[in-house]
């Protein structure tokens, strides 16, 4: 058995209310709220980025012990800040993990942390005894007054993948698949996004409908077998949509369940936003630190990875005995509790000042705002240096 043993997220101390975004961009606050269905977004100063976002997930959840037994570090972005360099180096040193563990990062867009999770399976089954920590980070930017501007975000998950997991063990089959199209994609010359809205809504149903398909062939599982789905979510309104035509011919009992379920599943994503790579560990996330008393050992979760571009898998996990006794569902509250509510000058202000001048430097005027373990702290010579708070 291999899964999840541990898990956590990060999101940055900072974030606006889109009740207060609505309102400055002259739209109906219940578009944002209710049409979209997010309430607050973070938004990182730049002492946040990929690296310190990282360190800062997976530092809560690695004892002394996981430090020398993790061989791999996968990082999963799509907002790396290197084009040579991996994230996964710079958390690999700040985290203190042993010299003799490889350390890369994984690009697809939303998907690269499922692809890093996958890897990471293989790799304790070919090295039993071993462990492997995933990461997915990422910074969702699509511009000031764009119609993605509500569905940006920022924050990091991390799962320690071992034997013998205590939260989620998973399965052996999944169903993936790729389609090279143009929903949504970022050149390299571009630090925003570039997207056909309407497109990628399109693409992330028909892949969901395809691969949900196809899987129910190829396992005989239906929703019936499914205690919970939990989805990658740009915005909480998305994997309802792709969800809700498929559960038509159901039960009304698994259709309540089932959406019962999702909804719980969406709470953290409706007050970060979308975070990429990490957000369907988000949504997993929620979904255990709701303290559904339905849920139990030994049910089945299915989770769905989307990333534009495109590449979708369905894949699916055991609950495991006592999974509820390793949660951070406190320490979840007490970082989200804890944020800065953004006025609309300081929020585009801060979105405005992320690239590093020409020279390699940057003076990294906002990190009054930023009271995480991990920050950026200097960039000279173009080389970025983080810093860990005693
Ligand atoms: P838009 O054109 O601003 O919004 O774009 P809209 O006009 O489609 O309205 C959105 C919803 O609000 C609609 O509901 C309206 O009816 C409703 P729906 O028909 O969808 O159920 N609405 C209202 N509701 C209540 N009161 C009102 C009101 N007015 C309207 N007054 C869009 C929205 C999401 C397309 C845009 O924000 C966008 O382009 N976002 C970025 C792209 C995105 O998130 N795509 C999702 C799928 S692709 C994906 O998941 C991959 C991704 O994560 C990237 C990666 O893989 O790396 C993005």
């Amino acid at each position: 058995m291999i899964g999840i043993d541990k898990i956590n997220f990060f999101t940055p101390s900072t974030y606006i209310d889109l009740v207060t975004l609505a309102k400055h961009r002259g739209i109906d606050p219940d578009k944002f709220t209710i049409g979209i269905g997010q309430t607050k977004m973070a938004v990182p100063t730049i002492t946040q980025d990929t690296v310190s976002m990282g360190a800062n997930a997976a530092f809560p959840i690695l004892d002394k012990e996981d430090l020398t037994t993790i061989d791999l570090i996968v990082v999963g972005t799509e907002t790396g800040i290197d084009e040579s360099k991996s994230a996964a180096s710079f958390i690999h040193q700040l985290l203190n993990i042993h010299p003799f563990a490889k350390a890369v990062e994984i690009k697809q867009a939303c998907y690269g942390a499922t692809a890093g999770l996958m890897m990471a399976q293989d790799f304790i089954k070919a090295h039993p005894g071993r462990k492997a920590l995933v990461i997915g980070s990422d910074i969702s930017r699509y511009g000031l007054n764009t119609s993605g501007e509500v569905t940006q975000g920022a924050g990091a998950i991390a799962m320690l993948v071992s034997e013998n997991p205590r939260i989620l063990a998973l399965e052996d089959t999944s169903v993936a698949m790729t389609e090279s199209i143009f929903d949504f994609w970022r050149p390299n010359y571009s630090d925003t996004a570039i997207v056909d809205g309407k497109f990628s809504n399109e693409a992330y149903i028909n892949f969901f409908k395809t691969i949900w398909e196809e899987f129910s062939k190829r396992t005989n599982l239906t929703f019936e077998d499914f205690k919970a789905i939990c989805f990658h979510l740009p915005y909480t309104k998305m994997g309802k949509k792709a969800l809700l035509p498929l559960l038509e011919n159901e039960s009304e009992e698994i259709q309540e369940l089932i959406m019962h379920h999702y909804n719980l599943s969406t709470t953290y994503t409706r007050d970060i936003g979308n975070i990429y790579t990490g957000s369907l560990y988000l949504s997993l996330m929620s979904l255990l630190d709701s303290d559904a008393h339905s849920l139990q050992s030994g049910d089945l979760i299915g989770l769905f990875s989307y990333g534009s571009g495109a590449v979708g898998e369905f894949f699916y996990g055991r609950l495991v005995e006592g999974f509820e006794n390793h949660l951070l569902k406190e320490e979840h509250e007490t970082l989200l509790n804890n944020r800065y509510d953004l006025s609309m000058d300081e929020y585009e202000a801060i979105f405005n000042k992320v690239l590093p001048k020409e020279d390699g430097t940057h003076p990294l005027s906002e990190a009054k705002f930023d009271n995480s373990l991990f920050y950026l702290s200097s960039i000279t010579d173009h080389k970025r240096q983080y810093s860990k708070r005693q």
